[in-house]
């Protein structure tokens, strides 16, 4: 497997913020990166910081940077791109950034990582859980409205970001509140069942991917992981995001976020 990779220019540069939309429950923050690469590759991600009060309070020390897949990517005619994220509120840094507003600043470092690499071998199928579906948004712009689209959300509320897709993405929800009653991997089991001629990528909570894995592997489909892990620079020098691998530890931020299902033993 051989994954996207468009080069970052160096440091940290001032984009602006062009809005926050509500999609159920997440929000879409729309940003203006006109020193950045237009061509971003899908499944690779930036480190976004608020450009104003970004930190606990104002005797606190700053909080580091996050990680972000972008969603959405649009070359501008002057140079640059116009970047979506979405993004699901977990805590102080998504909160402050769902907060933003038309014409404030955000700090970006990016592209980074490694993104996913054309289908291997039959269909592409792209298989989301929750906030997950963000990279998968750009990876369907890349393959072609027809790339066929699995999610799964806990509830029709978060199942509104599935509208993003073109098409008409299958979905399932944990309560049943929209779509299938159930979990995503019952959907790409059905789909495996019947054609496993099948490049599958995902991108999701741990458990899910492990699932995705699993059903993978048990019928030698070839799969593309969209993993996380907590990062605090972004661009290898921290270590802090290392997974282990069946060849050893890898940085994730370097070496990912995109891993092949058959190098790893196990989603942890
Ligand atoms: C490559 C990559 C791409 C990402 N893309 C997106 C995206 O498109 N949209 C989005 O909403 N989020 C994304 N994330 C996750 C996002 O970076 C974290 O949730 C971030 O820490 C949120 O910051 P916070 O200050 O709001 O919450 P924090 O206070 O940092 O964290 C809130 C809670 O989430 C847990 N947590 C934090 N980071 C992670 C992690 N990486 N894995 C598991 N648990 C974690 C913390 O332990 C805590 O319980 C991505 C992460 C990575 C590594
Ligand atoms: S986040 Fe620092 S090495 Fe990966």
């Amino acid at each position: 497997m051989s994954g996207a990779r468009t080069l970052a220019p160096f440091g940290r540069r001032l984009a602006e913020v062009t809005a926050v939309e509500r999609i159920g429950a997440y929000a879409l923050l729309c940003a203006l990166d006109a020193d950045g690469p237009a061509d971003p590759a899908p499944g690779q991600f930036y480190m976004v910081a608020a450009a104003e009060r970004w930190g606990a309070g104002a005797d606190e020390r700053p909080f580091l940077p996050r990680a972000f897949s972008f969603a959405r990517a649009w070359p501008r005619p002057g140079g640059g791109a116009a970047l979506d994220f979405l993004m699901e509120d977990v805590g102080p840094g998504t909160e402050r950034l769902i907060a933003l507003g038309e014409g404030e600043g955000l700090w970006l470092t990016g592209p980074l990582g490694i993104g996913f690499a054309e289908p291997e071998h039959g269909r592409p199928l792209l298989v989301g859980g929750g906030i997950g579906v963000a990279p998968l948004l750009c990876w369907q712009d890349r393959l072609g409205r027809d790339a066929e689209v699995l999610v799964g959300f806990r509830s029709a509320q978060h199942a509104e970001a599935a509208g993003l897709f073109a098409g008409e993405p299958r979905l399932a929800t944990d309560d049943g509140s929209a779509g299938r009653h159930g979990l995503v991997t019952d959907l790409l089991a059905e789909e495996l069942d019947t054609d496993a001629r099948a490049t599958v990528y995902a991108c999701g909570p741990p458990a899910m991917l492990e699932a995705v894995r699993v059903l993978c592997a048990g019928r030698s489909v070839p799969c593309q992981l969209a993993l996380e892990s907590g990062m605090a620079c972004g661009y290898g020098a921290c270590f802090g995001c290392v997974v282990p691998t069946r060849e050893g530890y890898v940085r994730l931020c370097v070496d990912g976020p995109v891993l092949a299902g058959a190098a790893l033993e196990v989603v942890a």
